[in-house]
Order: C-alpha cells, then sequence, then structure tokens
C-alpha cells in the first residue's frame, strides 16, 4: 500500500504534491519523493523516512514547476532506502513514474530488460521497470507507450507518469490500486484516494479498472483498455478529509479491524504456490537448517507476544519442536539456553521495538538463528535478522494493534505447518486439511463483521464497569490475553485475563455480583470444563459474555450472552475469536470517550527500554 499524487495546472506542483501526499501518509510512511516537470527536465527529489524528511529538503533545494508526481512509499520490493524511494525513472531520467501496487512479473521484465538493453537498474524495486518499459516502447507518443507497457505488466497498480518530451500531460492507469481524479479549473489532479485532493476540489472521476487517464491543464479524458474513450459522471464529494482518510469509519482502529480479511488472506496467499506449498520467499532457512533446530524462542512485547504464545502453540502441536516464548524486555535477564541449533523467532508489528530488538541482538550474539515475523519492511528488526517473514497487514495507524495481530497469527501457522512439513512430523493429507481450513479465515472474518448488534449492546450496557475480567483454557487463554490488553488500553478500564482453571487459586475472590467475566470456550476438548467455570463465576454473581463456536448451543444455558465465532478447528480459532472481542473493547472507548487511536500514555512505536 502506498499513496500516489499528480498535478497540473498553474500552481507551484511542489506545494500541491506535498499536501496530498500529507493526506496519503497513512497509506505507508517509510519514504516520499516527487518528480516535477520545469524547463526541459524532469527533476526528482526522493528520501527515506516520513514526508517532513521530503518537506525539509524541499525548503533548501526546491523544485519550481507546474507538473508533477508524488509518492509516498510502504515497501513491498527493496528495503526503505532514498534510491528505493519513487519516482523511478527511465536510465536518461527523463521518465518518470510512480505506483501504488506490486508489479508480480517484474523479475522476468527486469531480467528481459538487462538482457537486451543492457540495462543499469538503479533500485531494487518493481516499480523502476515500468519507467524502462514506457521508455523503451516510446517512439514519440506516450500515450501509447504507456498502453504497450501495460500490455507486459501483471498484478496490481496504479501509475502516474510525467515525461520530458511531452510536459504537457500527466497519464495515470489503474489496475486493482485505487486512483481517483481531480477536476479544477485550468488544473488537474490525480490520487490514491479523495483526502488527498480536498484543499483543492470537491469534483472528482472515480477510475475504474483498467482505465487510462490523460490529464491535461484543460482536459481529463478517460480510456478503457481497449483505447476507448469514456464517459464519466463528476462525483461531488460531501463529506470531510478526515473521515475520508479513514475511509467513512470513525477511527482507524474500526478500519483496521474491518481490514483483518483482507490481511489475513494477503499473507496466507501471498506464499502459497498452485499446489498449496508454502512458499517462504526470502527466506533463506533451508530445509536441512530447520531439520538441525531442536529449540525456538517466540520473543515480543505486548500484543505481538500475545501473537507468540499462540505461534508457540501451533508450532509445538503441528511441527513438535519445543518452544519458549518470552516477554522481550525479560529475556536478556534470565540467560536464556541459545546455541547455534536455536531459532530465535522475533515478532513485531513497527519492527522497531527496542526490547524486542535488544532481545534479538544477545541471541544473535550468542550463536542462534534469527527470523523475524515483521509489518513494516527494511525496519530495524528485519534488517538485523537473518530471515524476515513479512506480514501483509499494510500500514497499521491506531496504537491498539488488531490487524498486525491476525496477521501474525496466520504467519504463525504457515510457519508451524512448513516446520511440520520438513520435520516429518505431518503428512501430506493432514497438512492439506488444515490448510484448507486456515483458507476459510478471511472469509469467515468477514461473516464476524456484518453484525455485531450484540457486541455494541454488551459495550453499552457495561463501558462504565470499574474491572473486567477474561478467561479461558488452552489456546484460548492467551486470546483472553490479548482481548484483555485490547480493552484496558483503548478504555482505561482495569481489565485482567487468566487461566480459566487458576480461577480458584485466588482470582475467584474478586467475583461479586455484577462482575464481567468474558469466558472464551472455542475448544471443543475443553468446551465441558469452561463450562464448570462459568457456572463458578455465576454462583458469585458474575455477568458472563461467552465466546463460542456456532453449533454449541449448551452455553447459552449457562452463560447470560453468546457471542458466536465461525465454527473451525480448534487450533485456528484465536484467528477468529479476538475480533469479536476487538470489537467489543472498541464500542467501549467508544462509549467512553476515550481517545482510541492515540490513547494516553502510548506510542505505537516503543522505541526505549
Ligand atoms: C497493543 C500494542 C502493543 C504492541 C507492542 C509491540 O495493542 O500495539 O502492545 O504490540 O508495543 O509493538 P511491535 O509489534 O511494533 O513490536
Amino acid at each position: 500500500m502506498c499513496g500516489i499524487v499528480g498535478y497540473i495546472g498553474n500552481r507551484e506542483a511542489t506545494e500541491v504534491l506535498i499536501e496530498g501526499l500529507s493526506r496519503l501518509e497513512y497509506r505507508g510512511y517509510d519514504s516520499a519523493g516527487i518528480a516535477v516537470y520545469d524547463n526541459g527536465e524532469v527533476n526528482v527529489r526522493k528520501y527515506k523516512g516520513r514526508l517532513n524528511v521530503l518537506a525539509e529538503h524541499l525548503k533548501q533545494d526546491s523544485l519550481a514547476g507546474s507538473i508533477g508526481i508524488g509518492h509516498t512509499r510502504w515497501a513491498t520490493h527493496g528495503e526503505p532506502s532514498d534510491r528505493n524511494a519513487h519516482p523511478h525513472t527511465n536510465e536518461e531520467g527523463n521518465i518518470a513514474v510512480i505506483h501504488n501496487g506490486i508489479i508480480e512479473n517484474y523479475m522476468k521484465i527486469k531480467e528481459w530488460l538487462i538482457e537486451e538493453k543492457g540495462i543499469e537498474f538503479k533500485s531494487d524495486t518493481d516499480t523502476e521497470v515500468i519507467a524502462h518499459l514506457i521508455d523503451h516502447y516510446y517512439e514519440g507518443d506516450l500515450m501509447k507507450a504507456v498502453y504497450q507497457a501495460i500490455e507486459k505488466m501483471e498484478g496490481a497498480y496504479a501509475i502516474g507518469v510525467i515525461a520530458k518530451s511531452e510536459p504537457d500531460k500527466v497519464i495515470a492507469v489503474r489496475k486493482d490500486s485505487p486512483l481517483i481524479v481531480g477536476l479544477g479549473e485550468g488544473e488537474n489532479f490525480i490520487a490514491s484516494d479523495i483526502p488527498a485532493l480536498l484543499k483543492y476540489t470537491r469534483k472528482m472521476h472515480l477510475i475504474e479498472n483498467d482505465e487510462v487517464v490523460l490529464l491535461t491543464k484543460d482536459g481529463v479524458k478517460i480510456f478503457n483498455e481497449l483505447g476507448q474513450e469514456m464517459d464519466r459522471e463528476v462525483f461531488n464529494v460531501t463529506w470531510d478529509a478526515d473521515a475520508a482518510e479513514k475511509e467513512g469509519y470513525e477511527h482507524f482502529m474500526i478500519k483496521e479491524i474491518h481490514e483483518q480479511p483482507k490481511g489475513i488472506s494477503e499473507t496466507l496467499m501471498r506464499r502459497l504456490d498452485k499446489e498449496d506449498n508454502i512458499v517462504l520467499d526470502g527466506i533463506k532457512l533451508t530445509n536441512e537448517d530447520l531439520e538441525n533446530i531442536n529449540k525456538i524462542y517466540i520473543v515480543a512485547c505486548g500484543t505481538a507476544y500475545h501473537a507468540g504464545l499462540v505461534g508457540r502453540f501451533a508450532i509445538e502441536k503441528f511441527a513438535k519442536i519445543p518452544v519458549e516464548v518470552d516477554v522481550a524486555s525479560e529475556f536478556r535477564y534470565r540467560d536464556p539456553f541459545i546455541d547455534e541449533k536455536t531459532l530465535f523467532i522475533a515478532v513485531s508489528q513497527s519492527g522497531e521495538t527496542l526490547d524486542t530488538l535488544a532481545a534479538l541482538r544477545e541471541a544473535k550474539r550468542k550463536g542462534a538463528r534469527i527470523l523475524s515475523i515483521v509489518n513494516v519492511v527494511g525496519s530495524s528488526v528485519a534488517r538485523e535478522s537473518h530471515d524476515v517473514f513479512y506480514t501483509w497487514a499494510g500500514p497499521e495507524i491506531a496504537v491498539a494493534s488488531t490487524k498486525a495481530y491476525t496477521t501474525q497469527l496466520t504467519a504463525f501457522y504457515m510457519l508451524a505447518l512448513h516446520m511440520a512439513t520438513i520435520k516429518g512430523n505431518m503428512d501430506r493429507e493432514q497438512y492439506l486439511q488444515i490448510l484448507k481450513e486456515l483458507k476459510t479465515m478471511p472469509e469467515k472474518a468477514q461473516s464476524l463483521l456484518k453484525d455485531f448488534a450484540e457486541i455494541q449492546h454488551q459495550a453499552a450496557g457495561h463501558f462504565n464497569n470499574e474491572s473486567v475480567f477474561f478467561m479461558g483454557r488452552g489456546v484460548d487463554v492467551h486470546v483472553a490475553h490479548e482481548a484483555s490488553l485490547k480493552l484496558k488500553e483503548i478504555s482505561y478500564i482495569n481489565s485482567f485475563a487468566i487461566a480459566a482453571g487458576e480461577l480458584k487459586h485466588g482470582t475467584i475472590a474478586l467475583i461479586e455480583k455484577g462482575t464481567l467475566v468474558v469466558a472464551l470456550a472455542t475448544q471443543d476438548r475443553l468446551y465441558d470444563k469452561m463450562l464448570s467455570n462459568i457456572q463458578e463465576v455465576r454462583a458469585r454473581g458474575a455477568y458472563v459474555v461467552a465466546v463460542a463456536k456456532e453449533g454449541n448451543k449448551e452455553i447459552e444455558k449457562t452463560a447470560d450472552v453468546v457471542l458466536y465465532i465461525p465454527d473451525t478447528m480448534d487450533e485456528l480459532s484465536p484467528i477468529l475469536s479476538i475480533i469479536p472481542l476487538q470489537l467489543f473493547a472498541y464500542y467501549v472507548a467508544v462509549a467512553r470517550g476515550t481517545d482510541v487511536d492515540k490513547p494516553k500514555n502510548l506510542a505505537k512505536s516503543v522505541t526505549v527500554e
């Protein structure tokens, strides 16, 4: 996910592009750049880091001109760096391209361009091939060259192109990545999203898949893939930029909760080949390395640590390798037994959490092989690891982690299945059966996001509680911990999670009339035991909201309310059971009027110990 903007008119393009990009930073923020045409030259400025790094450079080294394109990047191919930042150009630097999406066959095109034309690539990105391809086909008609180039490109993309030889136009193309056009008087715009342009216009054209746009100062033409001109109505935007950035959701957190089916699907499907084998692209850990591994440490903080607890469960169950899980801030202080047969798995959304980094460095120093599960491409944890399994959640803006967590779980299930196969601890039939179920997760997660009236109702009834207890057995305990963290961090309610079997060893003393207990009961083999635990707390006056699998009607007799998740294998239920509880935390926080996306005292990336 990246953000793109383009402009042609009479204003200074730089100002328009920077303003537009500032509204798109939520789509990616590891580097930013612009290309502006002026006086016979296409000038490019691009830097690693947030948009303000680019803006600061431009203060010293401004770019004049009133035609340009801009980009804010979320790295997919190639680490965040100046050279991988967009725009990318052809060899002479007279065609510049910005791109949001992925060119799936870029390696093939790249090899062809190197062999045929001896092109020296300046970046590791898939995008750079587009600039060279357009250049390759250019014979005095930019539009024609763009059409020829996209015919060769497979994948998803929204691109913007400017060229020195035709400085009166911006060309844009959409295929499976968002693109809109903004209409002005003597000026026109393109962008990934409406918010980028609202400062300048509320009149838009929504571009459809496979359409090509020709933008000039005085007009906009839209063509289909056959080159036929299309009519398009003007869309008048009535909402404000803040709402638009969140795509109509009130907060980033709820938007990100809804993005989970997509994140899970991307994390999974991008690593499966046609025969349903897990392909760990970019991971150098060989089968032989894995065979030699006899112990795994999973180390992380907060939500990522909770994902690690589920990860341990999956790896021990499927691959039968012993796993220890540690909170990163404690790991270094207990002299863990590590040698070259140890695999250390760091889990981090941001990839910048200092505690996790410090633990990783310690494990590396002691000879462990380091594999990280990271969301932000090119982050410190990723760079310092031997191997990286990237989650495909896209940028997570809300401080409370939701979509990063469910994609981390997906990554763990895939790793566990892969290890199980290599270690010879799972036959093909079993592997395919679990994988088949894993592939249903996006759809099942989606079904949980359709109707949550009951969750809202419960949130409305309990938002004034002083404390809430979460309990579960088996892998449900880990979900209980994550659900409890979600609730406390955004609502400031004192919440607490416990293994249900531990209740009677102390915590049950706190249960009194009206205490809210959220009981996870999704594990078939522990179901009856959970029913007993629910009865124990209800007997002391607790109000019990249970989470159970569809079809388990029995629980309705015991709990006050049941939130159902779709039926699934016990092992995979954590991906689903957290979703109603993320929603519960969210609606409780909204009812309490807290700053949901930026809870007090918390930061998205914790770079201090
Ligand atoms: C909770 C939350 C935090 C993070 C933790 C680790 O919702 O977001 O607990 O999970 O600070 O952060 P990363 O994953 O970036 O290392």
